[in-house]
């Protein structure tokens, strides 16, 4: 939801924040920019569009400087357009700043400006604080580190903004509330970024900057201090992630190659933790709590989009494995309905970027009431990461296309294995369940590369599909998150209206919307529920629906009925989830692919959703 780089030091500044841009593109592209400082004067250039029309823009106009900003947009206040792009300058002229966040109270803080006679070339809120900033250094005839704290202390909302001035050739600015902020230590250079991405081929050295901290950066220097003026101390952290980790590596899109990662992301996921052969899950995190887990009256999960529907699965594994009751929220609700926390309770926090805002402010608020917080992040040294009391990465690599794929698998291993860890340990799985549940865990990294194999199958599948305008993903038990993580996958890239439902559920309402024209998708597989879903097909095929089945290797039954079949290897229904949900995102790439959409930045989307 935004992605903002700076750099200052020796280099050339523009090739710097251009790849950097390229990187964080996935945050926002619905516009970019970028300012660059030299000999006392501020150069913005700003453009609507992705980053390669800003690129195009500035193609062969020599830009020199070792010292700029650069920002890629995700609208929120004023349509996307080259005006509303950052980043934006001071009535002055003298101060150019970029921001990812919403100013909540930037109405009256505008207001009172148009009476000191500021005008606006922008309907955003950064323009509005970023001319505050510079009434009060007017007024108050300070520096500018020292306006910009005194304007945060007024600001209510959610920021991270890079400042430059005209007249200091080597100091950035930054400070962050609520949206990410790495900064990477150079050699007489830094870094600054949303994420690690534009940074990693320059340093692994990084500080991640923590909320209400301002940085004043130069090249050879990173002062870090409180919003009371205090020097804080940099926390230097090494990064592990590969440069090739957030390159294509020969794929068409990043959502299809992370789509054919997951046998081994997936086994990343598990690897150290699932010990088959010897019974046994290590999960440091959980070990540590395991009392905290086995007396918790209740577990609360709260995760937005699509790790809201590996939570969904988690209710139901953690209930009939561990006994222990589940409420799964939305995090955006959660927070703003005053929930009811009782000592004990242990909340369960999934996100794949760990930046999440709804989540975050979630959490927060639970922490406040006292709440113990277990994590369960893609994203290592995420906000989300840092605020918890414990948890487990899901360690699915950095993931690129909007739409959540390997991550989502991720969280379900991680989640599989605390469920089955939690039971055993309480004594609620019995012995010979818990040891065969591990044996059939460890053999999904090997499904899904035979699922991935049928990948052909599943692209003519989408274009037989592909124009239709509306779509049903019906599933029972533990197939009903997956069929609502499928009709979120299709919407999102092939902006199909498609509706997730339980199966039976069907008939209470959404039936009547069944015609020759509905394709109704039915992840069927080999379960308790198999014999009622062969019902709910039939029901269908009364109506002339068109019924595509995702079914177990070895059934004959489905094939007779439903107009396409896509077939899974046979697995326990606790862990057939993990499974069944590979066709649907395949199935979703390949109608997005068809429709000739861009699948790795859809419409409207951004990956990382920083604003509340
Ligand atoms: C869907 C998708 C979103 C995210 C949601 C939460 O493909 O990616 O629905 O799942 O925005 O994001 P995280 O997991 O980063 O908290």
């Amino acid at each position: 939801m935004c992605g903002i780089v700076g750099y200052t030091g020796k280099r050339e500044a523009y090739p710097i924040l251009l790849k950097g841009l390229k990187r964080l593109e996935y945050r926002g592209y619905d516009s970019s920019g970028i300012a660059l400082q030299q000999d006392q004067h501020l150069q913005v250039y700003k453009k609507k569009g992705r980053v390669a029309e800003l690129e195009e823009l500035l193609l062969g106009k020599g830009l020199h400087a070792h010292i700029g900003i650069g920002h890629t947009r995700w609208a929120t206040h004023g349509e996307p357009s080259d005006r509303n792009a950052h980043p934006h300058v001071s009535q002055s002229g003298k101060l150019a700043m970029i921001h990812n966040g919403i100013i909540e109270n930037y109405a009256p803080i505008k207001q009172e400006l148009v009476s000191k006679g500021y005008q606006f070339h922008s309907d955003t809120d950064t323009e509005v604080l970023l001319n505050f900033i510079e009434e009060i250094q007017t007024q108050n005839a300070c520096s500018l580190e020292e306006a910009l704290r005194i304007a945060l202390k007024r600001v209510v909302g959610a920021y991270c903004i890079l400042l430059i001035a005209s007249d200091d050739p080597e100091t950035i600015i930054a400070a962050r509330k609520g949206s990410p902020l790495v900064i990477g230590i150079g050699k007489g250079e830094h870094f600054l970024a949303s994420d690690a991405s534009p940074i990693i081929e320059y340093t692994r050295e990084v500080v991640y900057v923590n909320d209400y901290e301002i940085a004043i950066v130069k090249p050879d220097e990173l002062i870090l201090k409180n919003l009371g003026n205090e020097k804080q101390t940099p926390y230097i952290t090494r990064l592990d992630m590969e440069l090739s980790a957030i390159e294509k590596g020969g794929y068409e899109h990043f959502m299809l190659k992370e789509i054919m990662e997951q046998p081994e992301t997936v086994f990343d996921g598990l690897r150290g933790r699932l010990l088959a052969a010897e019974g046994k899950i290590i999960m440091s995190g959980i070990e540590q709590h395991l009392p905290a887990f086995l007396s918790a009256p209740r577990i609360i999960i709260v995760a937005c989009g699509t790790s809201w529907h590996a939570g969904l699965l988690a209710e139901y594994l953690i209930e009939t494995f561990a006994r222990i009751p589940v409420e799964v929220e939305y995090a955006s609700e959660f927070r703003y309905r005053n929930p009811v926390i009782h000592p004990g309770d242990v909340i369960i926090a999934i996100s794949q970027s760990g930046e999440t805002a709804d989540t975050l402010v979630a959490l927060e608020s639970a922490k406040a009431q006292g709440a113990f917080i277990f994590g369960v992040v893609n994203a290592v040294g995420s906000s989300i990461a840092r605020l918890s009391d414990a948890g487990a990465y899901t360690h699915a690599g950095p993931e690129i296309g909007v739409a959540s794929t390997k991550a989502f698998t991720g969280q379900v291993a991680v989640l599989t294995l605390m469920a089955l860890k939690i039971g055993y340990a309480k004594g609620t799985l019995a012995e010979a369940d818990y040891l065969n549940l591990l044996l059939e865990l460890e053999q999904v990294p090997e499904k899904i590369r035979e699922i991935l194999s049928q990948s052909a199958h599943i692209q003519q599948v989408a274009n037989k599909y592909k124009d239709a305008t509306d779509f049903l993903f019906l599933g029972r038990g533990y197939n009903f998150p997956i069929a609502l993580e499928g009709a979120l996958k299709l919407k999102e890239i092939s902006y199909i209206h498609a509706e997730g439902y339980p199966a039976a559920e069907m008939k209470h309402g959404p039936i009547a919307l069944v015609d020759e024209n509905l394709p109704v998708l039915f992840v069927a597989t080999r379960d308790l529920y198999y014999d009622k879903v062969v019902s709910n097909v039939q029901e269908i095929k009364a109506r002339k629906g068109k019924v595509i089945a995702i079914i177990t290797k070895g059934d004959t039954i489905l094939p007779e009925m439903a107009n396409d079949v896509i077939t899974i290897p046979e697995a326990h229904e606790a862990i057939a989830p993990i499974l069944s949900v590979i066709p649907l995102q395949l199935l979703s790439y390949y109608t997005g692919l068809a429709k000739g959409y861009d699948v790795d930045k859809p419409r409207n989307l951004a990956k990382s959703v920083t604003v509340e």
